[in-house]
């Protein structure tokens, strides 16, 4: 135990997830409950280069676990990818007497944290916080069922139209440089085909599945295409099946930043709340550069080198399951 760490501070950082207030809600909470003061900095990078602190209590933090985005606010800061503002920021952290972090964010967030700590000796635990689930320490991130969710009821509503007008529709969701999110659309969705990075699917093979649902007297269709698919995004997908059957009637929806709003399902208000005590356990028991996850149910701690650099692997049964459950 670190009896020497007296205040803490937390931010959120990169794109917002809903889970992230209760995470924040739970490191405030676990660090009074064991006497450590603890601040909040207001938009990530950008606030610890400025000085943007704020004291949180118990009080600061009430009527958020339900919350979507983030009360700290977040931001991508460039500033901080330099030497200059990660000195800025060790000094307005020296100033303010904060001598431990609670990094909320994704990858980016956590290469800044392992620089910072290597260089100035500041110790961070992460938070897995990202709808994109491309984590590797964490079975899941905060933020990720939410937005599963919420793409999967804008699909269920998108069906009701391909069915009434016998249309395709090519729907995008997000994830980045990964499929986490399509899969399950796609799956509990009831989508015919589904394009992720991770197996790069010709729109040939797209082609051929539809024309052979075609001829098997389906009339509708939904495909999902998550948004860092090689082949390019939904509407150059449905541009070129458009091109080779053109008797199909194709449209498009992006579902974009919707994605990202909203209260916090059960599982991210949880989720949130366990990695939040665990950062700050692990902080008071002298882990540092580590992010807190959880692995077949059970609490972990990554170093960063490895969530960064390795990679989550889709289970490739997942692909099968489309396949056959589209027939
Ligand atoms: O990482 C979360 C995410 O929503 C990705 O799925 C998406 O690619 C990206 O952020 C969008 O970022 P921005 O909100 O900066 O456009």
């Amino acid at each position: 135990m670190n009896a020497q760490m007296k205040r803490i501070a937390v931010f959120t950082s990169g794109g917002d997830a809903p889970g992230m207030n209760a995470a924040i809600r739970a490191v405030v909470r676990t660090a009074t409950y064991h006497g450590i003061e603890v601040y909040g900095i207001m938009r990530g990078y950008s606030g610890m280069i400025k000085g943007e602190f704020v004291r949180l209590d118990s009080a600061s933090v009430s009527n958020t676990v339900q919350k979507g985005g983030t009360i700290l606010k977040s931001a991508r800061s460039q500033k901080f990818m330099t030497k200059e503002g990660r000195q800025q920021a060790f000094d307005q952290l020296v100033n303010n007497g904060i001598e431990g972090l609670v990094a909320i964010g994704g990858n980016g967030t956590f290469t800044g944290a392992m620089i910072f700590e290597q260089e100035f000796g500041i110790p961070t635990v992460g938070a897995p916080g990202t709808i994109d689930n491309d984590l590797y320490g964490t079975d899941y991130t905060i933020g990720y069922d939410t937005a599963v969710n919420t793409a999967l009821d804008c699909i269920d509503k998108i069906r009701d139209t391909a069915d009434s007008h016998d249309r395709c529709f090519f729907v995008e969701v997000m994830g980045r440089d990964s499929g986490y999110i399509a899969i399950p659309c796609a799956i509990g969705g009831g989508a015919e085909i589904v394009m992720i990075p991770e197996t790069q699917m010709s729109v040939d093979v797209v082609i051929d599945t539809l024309q052979a649902g075609w001829k098997r007297s389906k009339t509708s269709f939904i495909v999902i295409v998550a948004e860092g698919e090689d082949e390019g995004n939904a509407t150059n997908t449905a541009a070129r099946v458009k091109e080779a059957i053109p008797q199909l009637d194709t449209r498009v929806t992006v579902i974009g930043h919707i994605q990202r709003g909203g209260s916090p399902t059960a599982a991210d208000r949880l989720l949130g709340s366990q990695i939040g005590i665990a950062a700050v356990e692990g902080l008071m028991n002298g882990m540092r550069n580590v992010m807190a996850g959880i692995v077949d149910k059970k609490l972990v701690y990554t170093p960063f080198i490895d969530t960064i650099n390795k990679k989550k692997l889709i289970n490739q049964s997942f692909m099968r399951m489309v396949e056959i459950l589209s027939v």
